[in-house]
């Protein structure tokens, strides 16, 4: 039987009570797993003066794929870069790809089913940024091959749903990047003439979200837009607590949930540990494990119906932990 590899990166708050929460479920398959457990972020740039240590990629490339929870990002320090953006580009983990799923609780919106596909190495994230007196610029930047391989994926998961792409830009005033990246994707949708394909506004897409949300199924965008657009749909569906995501490229992947360490929830042991869980279907979806992931889904599922052991974003008086317990139970 094979054992799997996964470089797991807890991270600071919520991220570290959530993360082994989710490494307890897996390790309740009959699955094996060799976890291990790595650290980057504010507290090892203090150490070493970078965020990401080139060590502890090495160590990362040697996994099959990662479980991570969260990074503190604090704002204002000089020379300081978000460690999981950095780490994203590091591996080259082009595509975020963020599910919005309607589940069995009341703040859920019915028959939600949509996956954002975020551009994750470019956009106004591109962290080129510079000053000059009185003045800020930061730089938006779109690229061929990037957007090529976003729209892509976007299309490539759309077959393997209900055949639907919505193309977001702001290309009426963006007219250089999202021009091309609106240029990129037509050209990428020739080749899949059986995807439906929507071009749309993002303001009109935030809005759309709030009304319709049911009319999409893939939604591919640059990452400022995927960025807001996903915790919008997100909070659609019970918010942050339940919101998984999956960080791809061409030969690894990194899993986490939505949420950040949260530092005001932390150390309360009532974080919502559903998202990270999620976040750890979608790792064995990509492994090949889809029966397990289905089943996780499935026991994540049943204990929100259910409505009896829940954390307190979802209106319950549960812990992490038996939240937890409850799901491995209906596993
Ligand atoms: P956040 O996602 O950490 O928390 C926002 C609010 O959502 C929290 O106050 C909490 O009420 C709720 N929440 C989030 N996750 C929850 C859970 N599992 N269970 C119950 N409630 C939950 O975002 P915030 O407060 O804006 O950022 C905190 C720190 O996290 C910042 O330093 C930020 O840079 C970082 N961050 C990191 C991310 C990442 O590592 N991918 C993503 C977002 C923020
Ligand atoms: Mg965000």
């Amino acid at each position: 039987m094979t054992t799997y590899k996964l470089a797991v990166i807890p991270g600071p708050g919520i991220g570290a009570e959530v993360v082994p929460e989710a490494v307890r479920l897996l390790e309740s398959t009959d699955l094996t797993f060799d976890c291990r457990y790595m650290e980057i972020g504010y507290e090892v740039f203090k150490k070493t003066g970078t965020p990401v240590p080139d060590e502890v990629l090495t160590e990362i490339r040697k996994t099959q794929a990662c479980l991570f929870g969260a990074t503190t990002t604090p704002v204002g320090v000089p020379g300081y870069k978000s460690a999981i953006i950095t780490l994203r580009r590091a591996l080259g983990l082009y595509a975020n790809v963020r599910p919005a799923k309607s589940y069995p609780i009341q703040k859920s919106m019915k028959d939600v089913d949509l996956v954002i596909v975020r551009e994750n190495t470019e956009g106004l994230y591109s962290g080129m940024e510079f000053e000059l007196p009185d003045s800020a610029y930061t730089l938006r930047v779109i690229t061929r091959k990037a957007t090529e391989l976003i729209t892509r994926f976007a299309f490539d998961l759309a077959m393997k749903r209900r055949k639907k792409v919505t193309v977001v830009t702001k290309a009426n005033v963006l007219r250089k990047s999202d021009g091309l990246f609106l240029e990129v994707s037509r050209k990428v949708a020739e080749d899949y003439p059986d995807v439906e394909v929507e071009e749309a506004f993002v303001d009109v897409t935030a809005m759309r979200l709030v009304l319709k949300p049911h009319i999409f199924d893939v939604i591919v965008t640059s990452n400022l837009f995927g960025d807001i657009l996903s915790d919008e749909a997100a909070g659609l569906v019970g918010g942050l607590g339940l919101a998984p995501s999956a960080n791809i490229g061409a030969d690894y992947a990194l899993f986490e949930p939505v949420h950040g360490s949260a530092p005001r929830l932390a150390g309360r042991g009532i974080a919502n540990p559903m998202a990270a869980i999620l976040a750890s279907k979608m790792m064995l979806d990509y492994l090949g494990e889809n029966r397990w992931a289905e089943r996780v889904e499935k026991a994540v599922v049943s204990v929100l119906e259910e409505g009896k052991v829940l954390t307190p974003d979802l209106g319950g008086s549960s812990s992490t932990k038996q939240v937890t317990d409850a799901i491995i139970d209906a596993l």
